[in-house]
């Protein structure tokens, strides 16, 4: 098993490996004792696949669990959700000392952090992530939110979890689109500074995937460690994102999420290298990492189309965008641009005109 500590406004472990959903009841006894209630949250495809092996560690461990169960998918991360979730909480009387417990993808973790963020004000959050997006990127770091009729994750709250456990075992009955869009953020990682993480790409990780997923996870830790509000170079992570959040869009969201982020990657890196700052290999190098995780690296759509798409982006500061730009093989930095420059941008990264 692999442990890393994050050490942002609360210290937690994150644990990975194989076959520790049976131990999640004791692992969380060390932290907050029972006697405890806990509000058991996951999404109905991973409850029956997973609840009954967490329910039972739980209350073998001595906590007292409820189980709160939503339709699996993003529609589901809405208000709806929410103030449902928090009622349970309410009517099954969770006091500040209680918990909740996120068993599920990015949807689950999100809405049950943002839960817990504001329920009494605050009570504690544990995460499960079972998917290998949820485990290398959504459940670390402590952003929670819900999505409104405007748009994702426009309100939500900084609430870092008490602990997050990854079970490597739970990958083996995602879909294999699911499992592709966790790795095109897996890919995400080593384009945004981490070298030796691309050279371990170059083979499959299925075999050995917790060491592949502790170093995303060891890698986000020091973005989130260093700048926990999202300010500054916590943003190398949304390397790919500016174009993939419009290719998304664009596709009115039937062009998955990770495969939107490769084609925003891929343009990212060949308008580094038209504007000079970033060398010709880099591009070509992530071509093949795409392609031999079986996701797409041709834009659909045309410069103009994204340029606007991106103008209703989260990151957009008045006039001004702060775009992750590629600058060397597993390094890159921000750029604050122009959102008139964005078209020309897109242009130079190969997007048709
Ligand atoms: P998801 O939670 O919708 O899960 C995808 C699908 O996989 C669902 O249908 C789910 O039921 C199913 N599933 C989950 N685990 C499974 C398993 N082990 N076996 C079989 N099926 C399984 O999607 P996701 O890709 O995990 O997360 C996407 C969400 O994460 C988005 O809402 C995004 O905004 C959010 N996100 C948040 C952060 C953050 O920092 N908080 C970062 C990245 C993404
Ligand atoms: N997923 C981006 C972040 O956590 O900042």
């Amino acid at each position: 098993m692999k442990s890393i500590t994050v050490n942002a406004s609360k210290t937690y472990l994150v644990e990975v490996g194989k076959g520790l959903l049976p131990t999640v009841g004791a692992r969380i006894a060390q932290l907050l004792p029972p006697p405890r209630k806990i509000m058991l949250v996951s999404d109905d495809t991973v409850a029956s696949l997973y609840a009954k092996a967490v329910l039972t560690s739980l209350q073998e461990a001595g906590y007292t669990v409820f189980s709160f169960v939503f339709p699996h998918g993003e529609a589901s991360k809405n208000t709806d959700t929410l103030i449902d979730l928090w009622n349970t909480m309410a009517e099954k009387g969770l006091s500040r000392s209680d918990i909740a417990v996120a068993l599920g993808g990015g949807v689950v973790g999100d809405i049950t952090g943002f839960a817990a963020a504001t329920y009494l004000r605050g009570i504690a959050c544990y995460q499960i992530p079972t998917t290998l997006l949820a485990m290398v990127d959504s459940s670390v770091g402590g952003k929670t939110a819900v999505d409104l009729p405007h748009g994702k994750n426009l309100c939500g709250a900084f609430s870092q979890p008490i602990g997050v456990l990854c079970d490597t075992d739970v990958l083996k009955t995602l879909p294999d689109d699911i499992y592709a869009d966790g790795c095109a953020e897996v890919i995400k990682y080593g384009y945004l500074g981490d070298p030796t993480l691309l050279s371990w790409l170059e083979n499959s990780f299925e075999s050995d995937s917790a060491r592949v997923i502790a170093r995303c996870i060891a890698d986000k830790r020091d973005l989130v460690q260093e700048d926990e509000h999202d300010n500054g170079n916590r943003q190398l992570l949304n390397l790919g994102h500016t174009g993939g959040h419009a290719v998304e869009r664009l596709s009115n969201f039937t062009i998955s999420h990770g495969s939107a982020v490769a084609i925003g990657m891929l343009l990212a890196a060949k308008a580094a290298v038209a504007r000079g700052i970033c060398p010709p290999n880099v591009p070509l190098h992530m071509e093949q990492t795409l392609r031999r995780y079986r996701l797409p690296t041709v834009c659909p759509y045309t410069a103009e189309q994204l340029a606007e798409a991106a103008l209703s982006d989260k990151k957009r500061r008045g006039d001004r965008i702060t775009l992750i730009l590629p600058t060397d093989l597993g390094k890159s930095a921000l750029f604050p641009v122009l959102t008139n420059d964005l078209a020309s941008l897109f242009a130079a990264g190969g997007a048709p005109q």
